[in-house]
């Protein structure tokens, strides 16, 4: 069973248990994790489940399509380098990911 760790803004860090196939969006609202909002539901359409791969999951995560990078321009905290929308990143078997939160998705 694939994990993920967020850790938030302030530094506080929770790691769930995740099924592959399911986002990291789905795990985290699932788990009542705090930080993404998603109000789109998964539909790529809000840019509120906004999140920072850590480098030690970079290689883990599939490549972004054309309109998950233009939706993270729209990202209520700046984009950088390593965002990504977390209803894409999809969780796979013997792989744990971690991400960061940003400070705020609204
Ligand atoms: S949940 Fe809306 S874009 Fe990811």
């Amino acid at each position: 069973m694939p994990t993920v760790t967020f850790t938030a803004h302030d530094g506080s860090e929770v790691t769930v248990n995740g099924y592959a196939g399911d986002s990291v969006m789905e795990t985290a609202v699932r788990n009542g994790v705090p930080g993404i909002v998603a109000e789109c539901g998964g539909s790529l359409a809000c840019a509120t489940c906004h999140v920072f791969v850590c480098p030690e999951s970079q290689d883990a995560v599939d490549p972004m399509a054309e309109v998950e990078d233009d939706m993270l321009y729209g990202t209520a905290v700046d984009r950088q380098e390593n965002s990504r929308l977390s209803c894409q990143l999809k969780l796979k078997d013997g792989v744990d990911l971690h991400v960061q939160t940003p400070e705020t998705q609204v």
